[in-house]
């Protein structure tokens, strides 16, 4: 479903990336590990377009994805989910999951998928009218996941989405990921948690440095004696 091949990107003249070639299918949840400063964020921001490629080619569903700005790769069915999440703190639940869905530009559409949001998060439904700036850390990343999920994307792209939460909270947000899958949207998740991540994921590939070190299933790689030394603590 997406091809990353040999990809590069940077901030004007430092490169963080490095020839990064790694791929999803269609219907997997796929890990991204790595450090602090890895350069996990750079490559959402390279898939979804708001960074340019300075070389390689990223393709989606046989289209390329390189070179097209950020809202035509959204309309291609990519939706992702940012650090930090950026909603808008004066605005309702309802409000900030309606900006998700005005990129449908189908009111329709959009409504249903408003339906399927709140079936996936009961409590977003339960405060849809409560201003966003009111919300836990937890609830705010559900609205986050909530938000991109109204564009109905193929492809959700999460970026540590346990990040300054409880891990009660993380633990509640991990176990919708699945479901979301479940509901047949391909998942790349990236997360500085490795243990937690792989263990809902069947792949994954680890990033250091801009380049993709180690790559496996979720078990090879939790089996890994580098990973476990520079990730799990063992
Ligand atoms: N807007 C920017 N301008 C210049 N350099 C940046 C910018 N954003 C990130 N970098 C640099 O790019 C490198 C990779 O950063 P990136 O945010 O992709 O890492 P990350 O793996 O997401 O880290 P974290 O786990 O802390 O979120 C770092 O050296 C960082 O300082
Ligand atoms: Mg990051």
């Amino acid at each position: 479903m997406l091809q990353i091949d040999q990809v590069s990107s940077g901030y004007g003249d430092v490169r963080v990336l490095h020839r990064v070639s790694l791929a999803v299918e269609e219907g997997e949840i796929v890990s991204i590990v790595g450090a602090n400063g890895a350069g996990k964020t750079t490559l959402i921001r390279t898939i979804m377009g708001t960074l340019g490629a300075s070389g390689g080619e990223i393709r989606f569903r046989g289209e390329r994805l390189t070179g097209r700005p950020a809202h035509a790769v959204a309309r291609l069915g990519l939706a992702q989910v940012m650090e930090g999440r950026r909603l808008f703190p004066h605005m309702s639940v309802e409000e900030n999951l309606m900006v998700g869905g005005d990129i449908l530009r189908d009111p329709a559409r959009a409504r249903r998928n408003l339906d399927w949001v709140y079936g996936m998060f009961p409590r977003l439904r339960e405060r849809r009218r409560q201003f966003a700036r009111s919300f836990s850390g937890g609830e705010q990343q559900m609205l986050a996941i909530g938000r991109a999920l109204m564009t109905g994307p193929k492809l959700l792209l999460l970026d540590e989405p346990s990040i300054g939460l409880a891990p009660v909270i993380v633990k509640e947000i991990f176990a919708r990921i699945p479901d979301i899958n479940a509901e047949g949207v391909t998942i790349l998740l990236v997360e500085q948690d490795v243990r937690r991540s792989l263990k809902i994921s069947a792949r994954g590939y680890v990033i250091e440095q801009g380049r993709v070190v180690l790559s496996g299933t979720s078990a090879e790689l939790l089996a890994n004696d580098g990973l476990k030394a520079a990730y799990l603590g063992q």
